[in-house]
């Protein structure tokens, strides 16, 4: 069966679900990646961030947001006084998922699909079941589908902080949070660096981080 629900232990806390996830055979994207690319951050952040997938600098590390926009994000996190330290990184899918370049030199970023993003989806929700955030951020359309449903629509709700679970796509599948848990939707940082003002894109998108990391505190 699709889905990496049946290589997710019960009852695991934050390191063994880190343990389990290198076996994860959910959807196909294990067979390409170097390695599952889990998670960072301590097991109390009051702050999630979730991404896309992890790229080709973090398939190599092992680890969330080390390569360019990575670097964007920290430094954003850095200049709101949280550092990469104070929030819990994520991502929707957890292998990289790539295709290479005609000569076959270069392995270049390919978005997850909708089958794939379901299959790694109880993943995220295991995360979010143990560490009971306060916020959680979407960074970017394949995070806000994963986690409010794929109608949800980050250019028409970016920056605004929402409800926890009452929008969520799939509310049973959250634990009751307390106190109330909340959402917020913002673009990927690759968005900003790849954004024709990027000087302006990366203000609104440190003001978005700002209200959520505000609502955090
Ligand atoms: N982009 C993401 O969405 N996640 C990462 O971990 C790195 C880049
Ligand atoms: Fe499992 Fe997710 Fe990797 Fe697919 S992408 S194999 S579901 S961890």
């Amino acid at each position: 069966a699709p889905g990496a629900q049946r290589f997710i232990p019960p009852e695991a806390d934050l390191n063994q679900l880190r343990e389990a996830a290198p076996a994860c055979r959910g959807c196909d994207l294990y067979r390409q990646a170097t390695q599952v690319v889990f998670s960072a951050g301590p097991p109390d952040a009051p702050l999630v961030l979730v991404g896309e997938q992890p790229g080709d600098v973090e398939d190599k590390a092992g680890e969330p947001f080390v390569g360019p926009a990575g670097a964007l994000l920290t430094k954003a996190l850095d200049e709101l006084g949280v550092g990469r330290e104070g929030a819990y990184l994520t991502n929707a899918v957890k292998h990289f998922k790539f295709r290479l370049s005609p000569r076959g030199k270069r392995r270049i970023h390919d978005k997850p699909d909708r089958i794939e993003i379901t299959a790694c989806r109880p993943w995220l929700v295991a995360e979010l079941a143990v560490l009971r955030p306060r916020v959680v951020v979407a960074l970017g359309a394949t995070a806000a589908g994963a986690l409010m449903g794929p109608a949800f629509r980050v250019t028409r709700s970016r920056g605004e902080l929402l409800p926890w679970p009452a929008s969520a796509y799939r509310p049973g599948d959250f634990p009751e949070v307390d106190p109330p848990a909340l959402f917020m939707a913002t673009v990927h940082p690759s968005a900003v660096l790849r954004s024709d003002d990027r000087a302006g894109a990366y203000r609104a998108f440190a003001a978005d981080l700002a209200v959520a990391v505000k609502a955090a505190a």
